[in-house]
């Protein structure tokens, strides 16, 4: 693996979360694996789990990790190629980017989408410009458009609850939909879509109001419909998330509070394993009821981050 921005770095999805589940079982199994190495996590944007998670993995592969608030600490960066300096920006990412490749053996960013430019944000611009400048392996920690440690783990927690409580068929995942008070990005969403139409071993339903279509480069293969009580039926998995207008980018048409999943909706789905990346609004965009039942998957797949980005450090070390 060269460098992890999308599940198309991944050679094989479940070889990885076997990976990242045997580490589970053995945390310091490579504990030298990483010794020596520097992980630079460069955060533009807030987080709790994937700062964490990622620094934890980092120290059990003997890895020194150094966190860098940018957007509170660093100078601002500027990413337009041939941009004229005379506004808020500061540095370029030509030059911080070679520099942070000096540095570190491998750079991490969090980097979100603006939502206000559709077509600046799924160019990927930001992360692009650092896999290009700092010429060391880049893993995203949650780009403009994807989330792939996320869905790594998510992956990696359905496979643990499968082997687990195996079922005699193809899983039920639905991916729907959560009301919310702010437009979010679609991140999560898209990267989730992507990683289980790739994963291909499972029946896959999205079910959004009218007007939230995801993109169709993430969402092909999955079964799109407005319904969610339909969509709910035989569920096994129920991944829970908001996410703003993908066509009339980044606006929140809808806030109706009848799509707050409930034990009540719970009741058509197969005993459905409830699941959300967090954080998470409580009442707004999944019930106490839920997240305090034994439905809710949630903390154990926070657990799991941890797993997942040891596994993809590792591969990351070992390229
Ligand atoms: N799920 C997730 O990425 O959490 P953080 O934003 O806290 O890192």
């Amino acid at each position: 693996m060269k460098q992890f921005i999308s599940v198309n770095d991944v050679n094989d999805i479940n070889a990885l979360a076997a990976k990242a589940l045997a580490y589970k079982a053995n945390p310091l199994v490579d504990a030298r694996l990483g010794a020596n190495k520097r992980i630079g996590l460069l955060f533009l944007n807030p987080s709790l789990r994937t700062r964490l998670s990622t620094q934890i993995a980092a120290k059990n592969l003997g890895m020194e990790a150094i966190v860098f608030n940018v957007d509170k600490e660093g100078w601002a960066l500027e990413f337009e190629e041939g941009a004229i300096m005379s506004g808020n920006t500061v540095e370029h990412i030509k030059d911080a980017g070679p520099i942070l490749g000096q540095y570190f053996d491998i750079l991490c960013i969090r980097t979100f989408p603006s939502l206000k430019n559709r077509e600046d944000d799924y160019s990927e611009m930001f992360i692009n410009q650092f896999i290009k400048y700092a010429g060391v392996p880049v893993v995203s920690l949650e780009s403009a458009t994807l989330h792939p440690l996320q869905s790594l783990t998510d992956i990696v927690t359905i496979k643990e609850q499968l082997l687990a409580t195996p079922l005699n068929k193809k899983p039920k995942i639905v991916l729907t939909w959560a009301p919310h008070i702010k437009p979010l990005p679609q991140c999560v969403a898209n990267s989730f879509a992507q990683w289980v139409n790739a994963w291909s071993e499972a029946e896959f339903v999205i079910t959004h109001p009218q007007d939230y279509e995801l993109a169709e480069q993430f969402t092909k293969g999955a079964t799109i419909t407005h319904d969610q009580d339909a969509a709910l039926k035989d569920a096994d998995f129920v991944y829970v998330k908001n996410w703003s207008t993908y066509s009339d980018y980044g606006k929140v048409y809808e806030n109706d509070p009848g799509w707050m999943l409930t034990e009540e909706k719970l009741k058509a789905t197969n005993n459905a394993r409830v699941m959300h990346c967090l954080p998470v609004r409580r009442n707004v965009e999944l019930s106490d009821e839920v997240l305090d039942s034994p439905h809710s998957l949630v903390t154990k797949q926070a657990g799991n981050r941890v797993w997942a980005a040891q596994a993809v450090l590792s591969e990351l070390l070992k390229a």
